[in-house]
């Protein structure tokens, strides 16, 4: 059975005092996880050793960096490699968030080589895929989605792709307040997991779990996330704030 995930991405924000404090209020708050249910924190890389540490022992609670670069080590100043990140246990990555392809032009063949070497390492990524509001206005995003599907993940092999997770997030619905209606993220995520069956098999879609992003909050997290195809969310603005984001991971069960 897929697993479902509530992942949450800090993106840019809190100073360490701050980033501590959340995690410790998040700790303080009842949570009620599965076996077949994972939190995943996405923080910045200055923090990741410290919310390491508060989440060490914990179950099914995971820390993600928010990018990783192409080399394992070398001179790419101000970069940081997936070998630095695991030696700090951090295994799980977010891979092509689209403030990333937009202010950093991450394209989807060089995403393509990040999903690799994360994979070729045992490590879990976090890709991301959405359209802009443009595309969405045309009504072109399932063609826009299956291009970076297509040229990110499709040269994996079976055995891969099933150790990826996919986020679904419109562009238009990140950070805007303009969520997709359940039934929107329904119908692209049901089209997303299609095209992965129709590339490999029915049995390996179903066994990814493919996560909704685009301003997820505590009020509507439970209708979202009870969508067929829906298996969690990746959260940026309400994952700031420890009950709403223990909200949302209570929306999962
Ligand atoms: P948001 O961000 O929840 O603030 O819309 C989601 C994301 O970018 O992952």
């Amino acid at each position: 059975m897929r697993k479902q995930i509530a992942a949450a991405n800090w993106k840019m924000n809190l100073t360490y005092q701050q980033a501590e404090n959340l995690i410790d209020d998040l700790l303080a708050l009842p949570h009620n996880l599965n076996n077949n249910q994972q939190v995943i924190f996405g923080v910045p890389f200055p923090y990741l050793t410290m919310v390491v540490d508060k989440l060490k022992g914990k179950r099914n609670v995971f820390v993600a960096a928010q990018n990783c670069y192409t080399k394992m080590n070398g001179a790419y100043t101000g970069e940081t490699s997936i070998e630095m990140l695991q030696s700090i246990d951090v295994n799980h990555i977010i891979i092509g968030h689209s403030e990333r392809r937009e202010y950093f032009n991450e394209s989807n063949e060089m995403l393509a080589a990040k999903v690799d070497l994360c994979l070729a390492n045992n490590a879990t990524p976090i890709f991301c895929c959405g359209e802009p509001l443009s595309v969405r206005e045309t009504n072109e995003q399932d063609t826009f989605v299956a291009k970076q599907l297509k040229e990110s993940l499709f040269h994996l092999i079976a055995e891969q792709i099933v150790k990826v997770v996919i986020a679904y997030e419109p562009i238009w619905a990140i950070g805007t307040g303009k969520t997709a209606t359940s039934q929107q993220a329904q119908d692209i995520q049901a089209f997303i997991r299609n095209e992965i069956a129709k590339q490999y098999s029915n049995d390996i879609a179903n066994e990814i779990s493919i996560l909704y992003g685009g301003s997820v909050k505590a009020a509507n997290a439970k209708e979202i996330f009870g969508m067929p195809d829906v298996d969690g969310g990746l959260v940026g603005g309400a994952s700031l704030v420890a009950t709403e984001f223990n909200a949302i991971i209570n929306a999962l069960s």
